[in-house]
């Protein structure tokens, strides 16, 4: 086995166990542009401190620079960690961009595409985040791909239309592929104000049925997890409801006593 088969052999067995059914949820921690080395290596000594780095249900998502931090840190951790964003593009003349392999490189498991953030404030469409997507499979690293709808495309009802048109787009990249699914209401990001559970519930189970409809048994056992607003307060509730493999967290992960006790929350077996 090449080091490509081995890492593919690790994040294929690594996915197996996270996508089955009542499987630990997933901890996603998403920094976005949050963070100093320092900073970045007491966190991880924290986690560490509490034994959450031997869970592989967890992951960090730092920005590029410290990749490398997480990658000499956790190497004999189960916990893993991923990218933010990556290039559509295998290598060249992009300046400022990273591409699927060199975070392959880094030892990054999943990578982020498609946030609300870049498709805001970067205009990326639906077609750019597939072709993300695409490029991360390419080289063995499991996309998670986010869709949600904005307060007016909720208010108006058009949510459902809207989530189905992201979808519409990824569906052809994903195929069998193992790939994790992020709802992500653009209204409940970092506004304090989540969905309410009815919410979460009806949206998940919309998009459960728009993944096993399109894939089949890919769909069915691909993950979705829920991001808005998650917190110590309201983690448990939201880990009960149906479809919710997990959550993608952004503030709240920035302090690892209150990742840790979302995490300690929702963890199986605890009510
Ligand atoms: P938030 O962000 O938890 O701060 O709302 C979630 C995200 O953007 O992934």
């Amino acid at each position: 086995m090449n080091r490509d088969d081995v890492r593919k052999a690790v994040s294929d067995a690594v996915y197996s166990r996270i996508g089955r059914q009542n499987a630990a949820p997933l901890f996603f921690a998403n920094w976005k542009m949050n963070k100093s080395a320092w900073d970045v290596r007491a966190f991880l000594k924290g986690l560490r401190d509490k034994a959450l780095l031997d869970r592989e249900n967890i992951a960090i998502f730092p920005p590029f620079p410290y990749l490398y931090i997480l990658q000499s840190e956790l190497r004999y951790s189960k916990a893993g960690f991923g990218a933010q964003d990556v290039s559509e593009s295998a290598s060249g003349a992009f300046t400022g961009e990273v591409s699927a392999a060199m975070l392959a490189d880094c030892g990054c498991r999943y990578c982020i595409v498609g946030h609300s953030e870049r498709r805001a404030m970067h205009g990326e469409s639906d077609a750019l985040v597939a072709r993300k997507a695409a490029a991360l499979l390419k080289e063995g690293v499991c996309p998670v791909v986010c869709v949600g709808e904005s307060l007016a495309e909720r208010e108006s009802g058009a949510y459902e239309a809207v989530l189905a048109r992201q979808m519409a787009a990824i569906m052809p990249v994903m195929g069998k592929a193992k790939f994790i699914l992020a709802y992500e209401p653009v209204w409940a990001i970092g506004t304090g104000r989540a969905a309410t559970s009815e919410q979460i519930g009806q949206t998940h189970a919309f998009l459960r049925c728009q993944l096993s409809a399109e894939l089949g048994d890919a769909g069915t056992s691909a993950p979705i997890l829920y991001g808005g607003s998650v917190s110590e307060g309201n983690a448990a509730e939201i880990g009960r409801i149906p479809n919710v493999s997990g959550f993608l967290i952004g503030g709240a992960s920035l302090d690892v006593g209150k990742f840790s006790n979302i995490v300690g929350a929702t963890a199986p077996g605890r009510p």
